[in-house]
């Protein structure tokens, strides 16, 4: 029997909804939902879907997950080959690679040239037909790579079905699958207290990931996609005439795009970028890059240039940045105990310039690793910068050990207060045991008053080792009664700072919940799902009163953090810290914007073209703050329209509807002056 057709209409209005959020939470980073109702509409589809299988369609969000383990990969023939990049490693090189091209379709061919990034992830194509996905490939020989398409569905900004018009019926985009800077290290940091090996560098953990036969391994790590080129059956071509265009276009269909690509007129302003990104972006960037790519903008040129031995095009070059790595001495192994008790090793380092900057320490994570590397002391080692990522050592050289080098051992007692350290069977991490540790207290204390906790300006390292000394504070909780009269006492405080210090923690006191969580230093709970979790919550008791498995249901929270958060809720001391910090006047909840009552409380909000002073995400930040709600497209339910320059389809939409359209004056004004 088929489904009544209201029931088919409902499905498909539900996976829309659902596929939006997901392009606006992990492209635009701008989510108009919150977890809760994104919860809904996704429980709502599965139901929808299990009670009529017939409603599911390939391109479904609940199809992103839930594929069968496979047997083994299987082959899949690119449309047309996946070419590789010849290398430039310094700007003559680029003018040499511009006089070739020259030679060959003579001046035209210095007509303008798109640089992008050269992300370092792992390269795959995906195949749309009629604007849907249905199958993606790893590179392989360029010829003929290996299908990973159940892998590929669960990367969430990867569209499942292509969003606008004027895509090819059948054609391939093609892109890198790579893993955040951040998302990295925290999923090594709890494969490292889970006792599971860690992996190198986000490269082979994005390559690693997508190549799994069971797609939840997939899933569970955090994976993202920027495409970069595209192409079409031969016969066929794409609906624009240079890689510039190619990219908005992508960006229009929803494939996310990586930031700072731009169309330089001439190789000066090449250099000019290229030097700018080396230097200066590189190290904002959350995920790796390894270089830029120059290619020629004209699609016709590249037509004419073609590709050298059926493998690389002439027409566009990597410029590789120089390698952030140098070789030096490792002089010695020392420990220092972190927040949560774990003892961790780092390596002295013979002072070492690596891009720029002097290395002299780098981390070693944990015991094993050194096994694992096999690092003695006074060995030789590859030491390596990555973007913001702290120095690592890549692995000793040991055709330079002369026989003095010593293998080194976990000291038996803890650094701070030698406590004997204890070591959980199979984990990779020691641990001081003692609840009270002065190192302990010290990393936590650290942590509390943090840029992405508490924020305490003028709290610094050294001075919360002063107060732990004085014996002025023990916890958190003992900061906030601090008077100016007891820091007078200390040395380097004077009257001044000792009142700035005591305002700055004041003022603390209005954090969110979310910052709060945050500082706590629960493990497992950094940014990112202390936001997750206070959104969801909204307050302290709420979070306090949620079962493991109500806090599981959190989009984005997973069983470690859930554990994690209940683990220290529930325990006596963690509970006692929270209830002392309520009583000395700490914000306890979240202000979800639909609660506080602003001025544009209840109204559901449209944004159109580019607003002549805020970016969007201001726009959208601000609108929020005042209890907004923004929407990506017009309906009878919309309030307003905020409309920019080149406003497009929105408009007329809301013309149509009757829905009133305002400028950004108008809204600043409803918005009323900025708190
Ligand atoms: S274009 C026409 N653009 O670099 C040549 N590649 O060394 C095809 N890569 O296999 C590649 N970012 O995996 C291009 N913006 C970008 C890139 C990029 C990373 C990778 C890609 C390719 C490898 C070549």
């Amino acid at each position: 029997m088929s489904p009544r057709p209201e029931l088919a209409a409902r499905a498909a209005t539900l996976r829309e909804q659902i596929e939006r959020a997901n392009h606006e939470y992990y492209v635009l980073d701008t989510p108009s939902r919150s977890d809760v109702e994104y919860d809904r509409l996704l429980r709502e589809l599965q139901t929808l879907e299990r009670e009529h299988p017939e409603l599911r369609t390939p391109d479904s969000p609940t199809m992103r997950v839930g594929a069968e383990p496979q047997g083994q990969l299987s082959k899949h023939t690119h449309l047309a080959p996946m070419l590789s990049l010849g290398n430039a490693f310094a700007d003559d090189e680029l003018t040499a690679w511009e006089e070739r091209m020259v030679r060959i379709a003579g001046d035209g061919a210095r007509a303008g040239y798109n640089v992008e990034l050269k992300i370092d992830g792992a390269a795959v194509s995906l195949t749309y037909r009629d604007g849907m996905l249905v199958t993606a490939a790893t590179r392989g020989n360029g010829t003929i790579g290996e299908e990973v398409t159940p892998n590929v569905r669960t990367v969430r900004d990867v569209p499942l079905r292509l969003r606008g018009s004027g895509f090819p019926a059948l054609f391939e985009v093609r892109g890198e699958i790579y893993m955040p800077f951040d998302r990295f290290e925290a999923m090594n940091e709890e494969r490292g207290a889970a006792g599971e090996p860690l992996f190198a560098n986000p490269r082979n953990a994005a390559a690693g990931a997508l190549r799994q036969l069971d797609p939840a391994i997939t899933a569970s790590r955090p994976l993202r996609f920027f495409g970069y080129s595209a192409a079409t059956p031969s016969g066929a071509s794409l609906p624009v005439e240079a890689q510039s265009a190619l990219l908005d276009a992508l960006e229009a269909w929803g494939i996310p795009v990586a930031p700072h690509h731009r169309r330089c007129a001439a190789l000066e302003e090449v250099f000019a970028m290229a030097h700018e990104i080396e230097h200066r972006t590189r190290a904002e960037l959350n995920f790796a890059i390894d270089g830029i790519v120059v290619k020629a903008d004209s699609l016709a040129l590249q037509e004419e240039l073609g590709v050298v031995g059926g493998r690389e095009p002439r027409w566009a070059i990597a410029r590789k940045f120089a390698p952030d790595i140098a070789v030096t001495r490792l002089l010695s192994i020392e420990v220092n105990v972190g927040r949560t008790g774990a003892i961790n090793p780092y390596a002295m380092l013979e002072p070492v310039e690596i891009g720029g900057a002097t290395v002299k320490l780098a981390t070693l994570h944990n015991e094993e690793l050194i096994r694992t590397k096999d690092l003695r002391v006074g060995d030789w080692v590859q030491v390596k910068r990555a973007g913001e990522v702290i120095p690592q050592i890549i692995a000793p050289l040991p055709e330079r050990r002369d026989g003095s080098e010593r293998p080194w051992m976990m000291p038996s007692t803890c650094p701070s207060c030698a406590t004997p350290v204890e070591r959980e069977a199979d984990v990779v991490a020691t641990y001081c045991p003692n609840v009270g540790c002065p190192g302990r207290r010290l990393e936590g204390l650290a942590h509390f008053v943090s840029r992405g906790a508490m924020d305490i300006r003028g709290l610094s390292y050294a001075r919360i080792e002063q107060l732990i000394e004085a014996e002025l504070v023990r916890d958190a909780a003992d900061l906030y009664v601090l008077t100016a009269e007891q820091l007078m006492q200390l040395e380097r405080f004077a009257a001044k700072s000792a009142a700035q210090l005591v305002a700055a923690i004041e003022e603390s006191k209005a954090q969110p919940l979310s910052r709060l969580l945050n500082a706590l230093g629960i493990r497992h709970v950094g940014t990112g799902a202390a936001q997750l979790l206070a959104r969801h919550f909204g307050s302290m008791r709420a979070l306090m009163d949620a079962t493991e498995d109500e806090i599981l249901a959190v989009r984005g929270v997973g069983a470690t953090i859930a554990h994690a958060v209940i683990g220290y809720l529930g325990d006596p001391a963690g509970r006692d810290l929270v209830a002392r910090l309520e009583r000395l006047g700490l914000t306890m909840t979240e202000a979800t914007a639909a609660a506080s009552g602003g001025a544009l409380a209840g109204s559901t909000v449209v944004l159109t073209g580019t607003l002549p002073t805020l970016t969007r995400p201001q726009a959208t930040e601000r609108i929020e703050r005042a209890g907004g709600r923004i929407t990506s497209s017009v309906s009878k339910s919309t309030t307003f329209v905020v409309s920019g320059e080149s406003a497009g389809g929105k408009l007329e939409k809301a013309r149509a509807l009757g829905v009133e359209i305002i400028d950004e004056a108008e809204l600043l004004r409803r918005l009323g002056p900025e708190k």
